[in-house]
């Protein structure tokens, strides 16, 4: 039993051994200064030092920072084997943990796949997706010869400047639970030590996501009525699900950094939510306490202000400071050994639980386990499913296969546009960097029409356009493709000060709008830039997100219709910059003035065919608190193509005593029908669902008047006092 192996292999562990396993470095402490080109960066004597003299328990990153190009898999196979059999010449033969952040697939090495970023995977609404995207991504993991996976990002994005919006799984908790949760579901399999399967990290708690300026790593103002009810239940989701292990918020909520959230990190975390993993700290964070965020004193001092909150392990990750400086610490006896004693048994605890003691090499072979035509297919499912058509005035789509078509702006032709960051390099790759093999947006368009487009754009995102020249070639053409939105980026690099659109494309767009052509507007990037202006005059819009690699081709596929589209919003989609209400916003903000009028709102998406939502049911009428019911609703489709629609089911507690959403996502099913095919769904909404945060900071169900929501269809029932 787990248990035992953990508190025997502690009873031998010396200080120093102890202190190790709470440290983590960056590869290049132990690689060559420049391993870009050798089969294995690893120096040996620098990995011996790690593990022999600093018994560091924990390694991350790829072979050669800044620059983080992905590497060839047999390339990680030689590292991790490297440390695998250093450390099985250790002392006590603790294997090292090695931590990547394979975010959507596993982007560190050449030719993985590469899915839809997290805003996309929630525009699925397909937990089915997710759980695959989880099974395959830990399987490519593993057979990249790696551990475990810094991911997912269990923030909810509610916030659209941040630059990390797009590694959320968008603004509703309901949906972030479930897709977050099916994710690590099939990530981590019912045992954790199998093969094909690897741990997850739950990121970033807490409260990262929602800075109030909107800049990465910058304070955010949480309350605990609203931490607790939007920011917290995505992690406690992931905890049920059984990630191992969780991240800390490299800012600050309500003026106490991440890192010395002591109510946070151990009173919520561990006292409520019940999360028997290890934490670990973001990038360098502990001694930003003492440098950044002027909390502690000295680096000794911001050592012990963050173990003692409550990280166990510490990202260092250039040096061995933290090592030191916490064997200091408890030789002093500043941080009990208790504590260092808990910190290592659940580290050791989750490798254990992977099956890290037994493995002596790779997991996995790479063959029939990388890449596999299963998981081009499930990715290709995922990318034409993530995909919202927003609008589409008269039938403008689907494009025909033989209309003279012009397409520019500068996302046409570029695959890294579709990718995003932490994409084979941390900012996501030049396009130079990218495998071949799959299309950009334009040559999909050129595939499905025999290569009769005419394109001018650029070859990369920055290249200016040529507006005359494309107002030209529009006037020759009977249709516009007009592809806008952002580069790739991540973290601090991504910040912006407006959600506005860059106005060099708000100039293409005006020029070509001028000729009076029919267009259809194209949007890649992570987070909403304001498209209104464009949106008003475009036939059709669709909004692509980060689809991933197949993005191209499934876009293309709904253009010329080949693929019906069924993606949804999963974020409100502003109509202006300071446009930032989400959907389930509080009646106060629809009082006097509707103050939620996005351009699109949360859950938007539009097909070829039309379905049709009816008979909403809910039973019994009344009930006591603590007690269930059951919705039941008819979906058909009432158009002429076989389509794919997503049934919302939405509540509101019509009064209470902390004022509610006007509604909140409950449940939600996507389901396939013919035309004319007619099902009905049904979903139970339990005390959980009826429940808020009350008065007293706990979750109540209030006795009072609910209503269940469906489409146009509302039915009320009561909540009867126990
Ligand atoms: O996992 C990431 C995190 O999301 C941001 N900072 C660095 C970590 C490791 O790369």
């Amino acid at each position: 039993p787990v248990e035992e192996r953990v508190q025997a292999l502690l009873a031998q562990m010396t200080l120093e051994e102890k202190v190790g396993q709470m440290t983590q470095i960056d590869f290049s402490v132990v690689s060559v200064a420049n391993g870009q080109d050798a089969e294995n960066p690893v120096d040996q004597a620098k990995l011996d030092d790690a593990i022999f003299n600093h018994h560091v328990g924990s390694i991350l990153n790829t072979p050669t920072t800044p620059n983080n190009r992905a590497q060839p898999i047999e390339k990680w196979r030689n590292i991790t084997q490297s440390i695998r059999d250093t450390a099985a010449r250790s002392r006590l033969k603790i294997p090292v943990i090695y931590g990547i952040d394979a975010i959507h697939g596993a982007t560190y090495t050449q030719n993985s796949v590469l899915f839809p970023q997290a805003i996309s995977m929630a525009a699925t609404f397909n937990p089915e997706l997710s759980f695959k995207e989880g099974e395959i991504v830990a399987r490519e993991v593993k057979a990249s010869g790696l551990d475990w996976n810094f991911s997912p990002v269990m923030d909810i994005g509610r916030q659209p400047l941040w630059p990390r919006l797009w590694e959320t799984y968008g603004e509703d908790v309901h949906l972030a639970q479930i897709l977050g949760g099916a994710f690590i579901q099939g990530h981590q399999g019912e045992d954790m030590a199998a093969a094909d399967k690897a741990p997850t990290c739950l990121k970033h708690y807490v409260g990262y996501s929602y800075p109030l300026n909107g800049k990465d790593r910058t304070p955010a103002w949480i309350g605990e009525r609203a931490l607790r009810e939007w920011f917290l239940p995505g992690f406690e989701a992931g905890v049920l699900a059984g990630a191992p292990s969780v991240m800390i918020n490299s800012a600050e909520v309500d003026g106490i950094p991440g890192h010395a959230n002591y109510h946070y990190l151990t009173e919520i975390l561990r006292g409520e939510l019940g999360f028997k993993g290890f934490t670990v700290s973001d990038w360098e964070d502990i001694i930003r306490l003492h440098t950044r965020d002027k909390l502690a004193a000295s680096p000794r001092e911001a050592v012990k202000m963050a173990v003692m909150a409550g990280v166990d392990m510490s990202m260092v990750p250039f040096n061995f400071s933290f090592y030191d400086l916490l064997l200091d610490l408890a030789k002093s006896g500043e941080v009990p050994l208790s504590r260092i004693d808990e910190a290592v048994a659940r580290i050791l605890r989750v490798k254990f639980q992977t099956g890290l003691f037994e493995r002596t090499e790779p997991a996995l072979p790479v063959a029939g386990y990388f890449a596999t035509a299963e998981a081009v297919e499930v990715n290709r499912q995922a990318a034409r499913e993530a995909i919202v058509l927003a609008k589409n005035d008269n039938r403008m789509l689907p494009l025909s296969k033989t209309a003279s078509i012009l397409v520019t702006g500068p996302t046409a032709n570029l695959l890294s546009v579709m990718n995003g960051g932490w994409t084979i390099t941390w900012q996501g790759a030049s396009e130079e960097l990218y495998p071949k093999q799959y299309p950009t947006l334009l040559q999909a368009i050129q595939r499905k029409t025999s290569g009769r487009v005419t394109f001018v754009g650029g070859q990369r995102f920055s290249d200016e356009i040529n507006i005359e020249q494309a107002v030209n070639e529009a006037r020759k053409h009977d249709v516009v493709v007009l592809a806008l939105g952002e580069k790739p980026y991540t973290e601090t690099e991504g910040n912006i000060d407006t959600l506005a659109l860059d106005p060099v494309q708000l100039q293409l767009a005006r020029a070509i709008f001028e000729i009076g052509k029919p267009v259809v507007l194209v949007t890649f990037g992570g987070r909403p830039r304001i498209i209104t202006e464009i949106a008003d005059k475009a036939r059709a819009v669709v909004l692509g997100f980060l689809p991933g690699m197949e993005g191209g081709a499934a876009l293309a596929d709904i253009l010329f219709g080949d693929v019906n589209p069924s993606g949804k919003l999963p974020i409100s989609y502003p109509r202006a910059v300071n446009d930032i209400t989400p959907y389930d916003h509080k009646p106060i903000e629809a009082y006097e003035t509707n103050q939620y009028r996005p351009l699109y709102p949360f859950g938007h998406g539009l097909s070829y065919t039309r379905f049709e939502t009816s008979g909403l049911s809910v039973k019994p009428a009344q009930i006591k608190a603590g007690d269930s019911v059951e919705v039941s609703v008819k979906v058909k489709n009432t158009g002429t193509r076989t389509g794919k629609e997503t049934v919302l089911v939405y509540l509101n507690d019509i009064a209470a005593s902390v004022s509610r959403p006007v509604k909140q996502l409950k449940a939600f099913e996507k389901v396939e029908l013919q035309p004319g095919e007619q099902k009905t769904l049904h979903f139970t909404l339990t005390a959980q669902a009826m429940s808020f945060i009350g008065l007293n900071m706990r979750r109540v169900v209030e006795p009072g008047d609910f209503k269940v929501m469906v489409g146009d269809e509302s039915v009320p029932f009561s909540v009867l006092p126990n």
